[in-house]
């Protein structure tokens, strides 16, 4: 059953007013939805549902350039992409003009879509060595940074930050510029600085302000605490964005795409998915992160199985069940078993809850 969501034709309209959306020579749909890079989330088994709910553009985890040039293997391991994610870009970062550029090229090797460059990682480890939102402090060698890399690849390069270093340095309406000067193919801003990690609300106007200064050619996608079709509708139409990037609220409800996608086009809200769809998806993620992972993929979806199940009465006992079970196969029959207990009941409809991610991180 789909549910009418009353809004306007002329608010639909002004969102979804056709036109595709390039990144070098990839063609995106009109607002594509980009699923957002994040560290031990974005693998491939949790690209895979996101791509079958909608997802246009996928970003693997960001990469270390230096873990890349030593061949470390969990590093070359995240390089792994398949046919079927396409387009997908990979994530690199790093301080050091040379190791980025090597690092480039080692991604060109197995020929993603694009080569994306995390300039907005907060932690302290890594901003320490210049790397991540590090850069935000020194423009000129986030700009050297991002030259080497468009320079060391035939890829199209893009780029992924935040505001600014900290409230009174908010500068990224300077960086859209001079990186887009670089060449850089499309830019993603989350809308806080580095200082607030995750804290308080992504503010999206400055993003707005970027995407409408009229010497800004290339895409601005927006992102930061998208948990909602409405939310992403109205952003979309405040702020004018070419795409929406969608990170913690598809983590266990890959079908956050499908229903902004379907409110963009229709002006409805879609159904929630039901407990049958939430099982069947849960199933399929678990057996992809077995598959991937081996066992260690088990223990990766125990902190998932709260989220695709929300809303289920006895939540917590379930969950409780679920985290103590050492096979694929005893967890998809408790899967399974949770099914005919609960055949045809209707989920109470819980709004997504953001985590404050990196709450712990020193500044
Ligand atoms: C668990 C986790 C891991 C993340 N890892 C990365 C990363 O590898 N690269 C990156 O650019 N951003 C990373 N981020 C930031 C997200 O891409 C995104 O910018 C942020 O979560 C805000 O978007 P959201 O409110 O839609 O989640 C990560 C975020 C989370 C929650």
């Amino acid at each position: 059953m789909v549910k009418r969501y009353r809004i306007a034709s002329s608010v639909i309209s002004l969102a979804y007013n056709s036109h595709m959306v390039n990144i070098g020579n990839i063609s995106l749909p009109d607002l594509p939805l980009l699923l957002a890079p994040m560290e031990d989330v974005s693998d491939p088994p949790f690209r895979a549902v996101c791509k079958q709910h909608g997802a246009d553009l996928l970003f693997t985890e960001f990469i270390s350039s230096e873990g890349l040039i030593k061949d470390a293997i969990a590093c070359r391991r995240k390089l792994d992409i398949f046919e079927e994610e396409r387009p997908v870009g990979i994530q690199i970062f790093g301080g050091d003009e040379e190791n980025l550029a090597l690092a480039a090229q080692i991604v060109e090797t197995v020929e993603p879509d694009l080569l994306d460059i995390n300039f907005g990682c907060p932690v302290k480890g890594i901003v320490g060595r210049g790397a991540g939102a590090g850069v935000l402090k020194d423009i000129e060698r986030m700009v050297r940074l991002t030259a080497a890399c468009v320079k060391a690849t035939r890829l199209p390069v893009t780029v992924k930050t935040r505001l600014g270093w900290d409230e009174g340095s908010k500068n990224i309406e300077e960086v859209a510029m001079r990186l887009q000067d670089v060449g850089i193919a499309a830019l993603t801003i989350h809308g806080r600085t580095r200082n607030q990690l995750y804290k308080g609300q992504a503010d999206w106007t400055l993003i707005g302000k970027v995407k409408n200064n009229p010497r800004i050619k290339i895409p601005i996608f927006g992102n930061g605490d998208i948990d909602s079709p409405q939310k992403a509708l109205e952003y979309r139409n405040r702020y004018g964005v070419d795409g929406i990037m969608v990170g913690r609220a598809a983590i266990g409800y890959p079908w956050i795409f499908r229903e902004i996608r379907h409110l963009l086009r229709t002006g409805e809200l879609h159904a929630p998915p039901t407990l049958e769809e939430r099982l069947a998806v849960c199933k399929q993620h678990l057996r992809k992160a077995v598959e991937w992972h081996g066992s260690i993929g088990l223990r990766e979806m125990r902190g998932r199985y709260a989220q695709y199940l929300k809303g289920l009465p006895e939540l917590t006992i379930h969950r409780k069940r679920l985290v103590i079970l050492s096979t694929f196969e005893e967890v998809e029959a408790a899967l399974d078993d949770i099914g005919s207990t609960y055949k045809g009941l209707e989920l109470e409809w819980e709004p997504i809850r953001l985590v404050n991610y990196h709450e712990n991180c020193a500044l």
